[in-house]
């Protein structure tokens, strides 16, 4: 069967730390039509949380920019995601993804976004340019039958 996209879907919101349950809902919602487990919609909603989190608190740092979200369904019950922002960016984005590492100085965070991120999705991949901005994307398999 070849895999081609049945559903899409972007939203345009802003870097505030209430957008970040409203992304989550976007998310399960657009899931919803694959009727997933329970536990594989739990992992959707906890990246995409580690995501906007990310984009709230680290790229527009000290300021609200704009977080760019798209949605992607696919036939073979799968979605993709993508959470971007055209914040500070990252310099060196294979020690971000290493477990533990965080640049937040105060100890409110524990560095452990990427890995979760990393380790609930099907495929991550992260794109970063100083100055420029970030993009995670990820990918879910949600079909009952498979691992999701
Ligand atoms: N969207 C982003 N823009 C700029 N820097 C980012 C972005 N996302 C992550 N980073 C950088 O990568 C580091 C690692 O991110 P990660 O999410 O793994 O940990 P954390 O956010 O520091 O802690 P935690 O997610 O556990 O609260 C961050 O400390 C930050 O320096
Ligand atoms: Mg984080």
């Amino acid at each position: 069967m070849k895999r081609t996209k049945v559903n899409e879907m972007k939203v345009i919101f802003d870097s505030k730390s209430e957008n970040e349950s409203l992304a989550r809902y976007i998310c399960a919602a657009f899931c919803a039509v694959f009727d997933p487990t329970v536990e594989a919609l739990a992992d959707v909603k906890c990246t995409v949380s580690e995501a906007v989190t990310n984009c709230v608190v680290h790229a527009y740092k000290d300021t609200v920019g704009k977080i760019y979200m798209t949605l992607k369904a696919y036939n073979d019950s799968s979605v993709s995601i993508s959470i971007r922002d055209k914040g500070c960016g990252i310099e060196d984005t294979k020690q971000a993804r290493e477990p533990l590492f965080t640049t937040d100085l105060a100890g409110e965070r524990s560095g452990m976004g990427f890995p979760i991120m990393e380790s609930l999705s099907e495929r991550f991949s992260l794109k970063s340019k100083p100055g420029v901005g970030t993009q995670v994307s990820m990918s879910f398999k949600l079909d009952k039958n498979t691992k999701g």
